[in-house]
């Protein structure tokens, strides 16, 4: 693997999920990172990415520098040929030059402005990092992926599955901010990669990237959706349509108890941080059906595995 950037940088699913299974079981250190260093810039923040991910290259012998570089770093300037007359002090040519000096991986964090569609596609600050850095690029989640909380999803469902082709029900549910597209694009990237059944659910004018879904069937009728799922991954994006908007909120989208006997006894998941009783209501998070805590344990070995797999560069 050269760079972990989107999901197109796997080139064997399956065995990077299996790597993950392995590492977690072993629950060891190693010494594949022994007199490397790792990297990681946040210019968001960040509890369970960051934590997760300085445990598993420290899980490999890998020494760790973190910098939240949207507070403790100069602004950076992403614009080729910028004349940097004003609040830009350094450009990305010369940070992400520099950074590969001092580290073997840089992983870097990045939200989506969610006003400009057009731009937050486009990738800029995962990209220049990509162009500019002479070592392996992790996302940390970016303007429109989140691919290490995908593979511990991945990870999570492949451990906790009993069937051939599980129905698998993305929810959309709401959420007081406008949050990113990132995360849902991602879990269904990779479910579309898996032998699952995805559905997705959400309210009208909450569709997603059509190039993303594809063929994925969507409903707006999140009761009929629900019906016979074994697993509900719930979580809020804002409009994609009308582009980073909270177009209303539709408390009665909240899951709940009730809604989850529609369900296939489902395991629920979602990326964290969650809030209770808007998103998922207290009596589901607090049942046995939640799994989001072991869903937030396996970011660590989702994170070791990319790791091993960029320093051994297979
Ligand atoms: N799921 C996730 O990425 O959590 P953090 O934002 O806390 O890193």
């Amino acid at each position: 693997m050269k760079n972990y950037i989107d999901l197109s940088d796997i080139s064997d699913l399956e065995k990077l999920i299996s790597e993950s299974l392995k590492l977690k079981a072993e629950n060891s250190a190693a010494e594949t990172g022994k007199g490397k260093t790792l990297g990681m810039l946040f210019f968001n923040p960040s509890l369970r990415t960051r934590l997760s991910t300085e445990k598993a290259a420290r899980l490999l012998g890998m020494e760790v520098m973190v910098m939240n570089a949207d507070k403790d770093g100069w602004a950076l300037e992403f614009e080729d040929g910028a004349i940097m007359d004003s609040t830009k002090a350094e450009h990305i040519k010369e940070a992400a030059a520099v950074l590969s000096q001092y580290c073997d991986v840089i992983a870097v964090r990045a939200f989506p402005g969610l006003i400009d569609k057009h731009k937050d596609e486009s990738e800029q600050v995962m990209n220049s990092f990509r162009k500019y850095a002479s070592v392996p690029v992790i996302n940390l989640e970016s303007a429109t992926g989140h691919p290490l909380q995908a593979l511990t999803d991945a990870i999570t469902i492949t451990e906790l599955n009993k069937k051939s082709k599980p129905k698998v029900v993305l929810t959309w549910a709401p959420h007081p901010k406008a949050l990113p597209q990132s995360v849902a694009n991602s879990f269904v990237s990779m479910m579309k990669k898996m032998n699952v059944d995805l559905v997705i659910a959400n309210p009208d004018g909450y569709d997603l990237n059509p190039e993303i879904t594809g063929e994925t069937p969507v409903m707006n009728d999140q009761k009929k959706a629900l019906e016979n799922a074994d697993f509900v991954y719930v979580k809020n994006w804002s409009s994609y349509d009308q582009y980073g908007k909270i177009l209303y909120t539709k408390e009665s989208w909240t899951l709940n108890n009730e809604k989850l006997k529609q369900t296939n006894n489902a395991k629920v998941m979602h990326c964290l941080p969650v809030r209770r009783n808007v998103v998922i209501a207290d009596e589901v998070l607090d049942g046995e059906n939640s799994v989001v805590i072991q869903e937030a344990g396996n970011r660590t070995y989702a994170a070791q595995a990319v790791l091993k797999a960029l320093l051994e560069n297979k």
